[in-house]
């Protein structure tokens, strides 16, 4: 996959990418005509032994010239810019499906629409961390709401680049001409993890959507299970889903070690925790440096509850 101009991979993105070339092959064109212009006189007509540099007062013709043509330039560009904007400011027309966007400090959250094919065992709907999961050919509404500071989804291939704005809900919209994997990225700096908010979209072959649903919608009931639930829900509430990543969650922290499969893992995490159990598990996250000396993991006074709940729901995960 090409950078977003070269290689627009949907409607959105493509309408985009028209303007972005035609404004880019016209700035081109008149940056030669000007600062050719501008080298061409000054050699030309330079003052040099058997030639003295002539001043010019006024020509109509040519000021007549360099009025007219921009001013047709910047029509034509606010026309064209007009048009394009009713595509990509479109969001609603045709679309075929709406997710519901979070962006937070710093993970998204995708909630699919309230289907039955998304429905979970518990009466809610799906909702899925920093990737996001749609049919190729398919309008896809985004609706963006911000709990905290302004961040900005952008699919560069797929389209967005719509600021997501604490308070003020906005859209935007994506469709993707063929199947694969998209990278998109926060783009407003929104504090330290701005870098690794980054957005996953995984375009499905459109018989192959209901499969993914299934599976998705079964894991999600998995960990949805009351059993796990409360420490899925305290460690996704406290900082640990700052620092650390667990795939399938909005915790999509990098400080940390990935924690996606920790019940299943053999060498030491961190280099000290091993095995992985219970009572490792408590010992270190009561308080870790006295665990290991030097670690950037700071006790976080978390109550023995909050604690059991935690390490209850990672050991599910394998
Ligand atoms: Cu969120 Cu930058």
């Amino acid at each position: 996959m090409g950078p977003w101009p070269n290689d627009p991979l949907g409607p959105s993105a493509r309408a985009s990418a028209d303007i972005y070339w035609i404004m880019f092959v016209a700035a081109v064109i008149v940056l030669a005509i000007v600062d050719g212009g501008l080298l061409y006189a000054g050699i030309r007509f330079r003052e040099r032994p058997g030639h003295v540099a002539r001043q010019f007062h006024g020509h109509n013709l040519l000021e007549l010239v360099w009025t007219v043509v921009p001013t047709i330039m910047v029509i034509s560009f606010s026309v064209l810019s007009f048009q394009k904007l009713q595509i990509i400011n479109a969001t609603s027309t045709n679309a075929e499906m709406t997710i519901d966007v979070e962006g937070r400090q710093w993970a998204w959250s995708f909630s699919y629409p309230k289907e039955d094919r998304f429905k979970l065992n518990d009466g809610s709907y799906l909702v899925t961390g920093g990737q996001l999961d749609i049919p190729v050919g398919t309008k896809v509404r985004i609706k963006l709401t911000s709990p905290d500071v302004i961040h900005s989804f952008w699919v560069p291939n797929l389209g967005g680049k719509k600021d997501v704005v604490p308070g003020r809900p906005t859209e935007t919209w994506i469709e993707a001409d063929k199947p694969g994997t998209y990278k998109g990225q926060c783009y407003e700096f929104c504090g330290t993890g701005h870098a690794n908010m980054l957005i996953t979209v995984v375009v499905h072959p459109k018989e192959e959507y209901a499969a993914w649903a299934q599976t998705a919608v079964a894991a999600a009931n998995q960990a949805a299970n009351p059993a796990t639930k409360a420490g899925r829900e305290t460690f996704l509430a406290q900082a640990c889903a700052g620092c650390h990543t667990v795939q399938g969650t909005p915790a999509q922290g990098k400080v940390g070690p990935d924690l996606s499969r920790i019940a299943s893992q053999t060498t030491p995490i961190a280099g000290v925790l091993s095995p992985v159990n219970e009572e490792n598990l408590k010992k270190w996250i009561s308080n870790p440096p006295a665990v290991k000396p030097g670690t950037i993991m700071p006790k976080l006074n978390l109550t023995d509850q909050q604690i059991n709940d935690i390490v209850q729901w990672l050991l599910t995960l394998k």
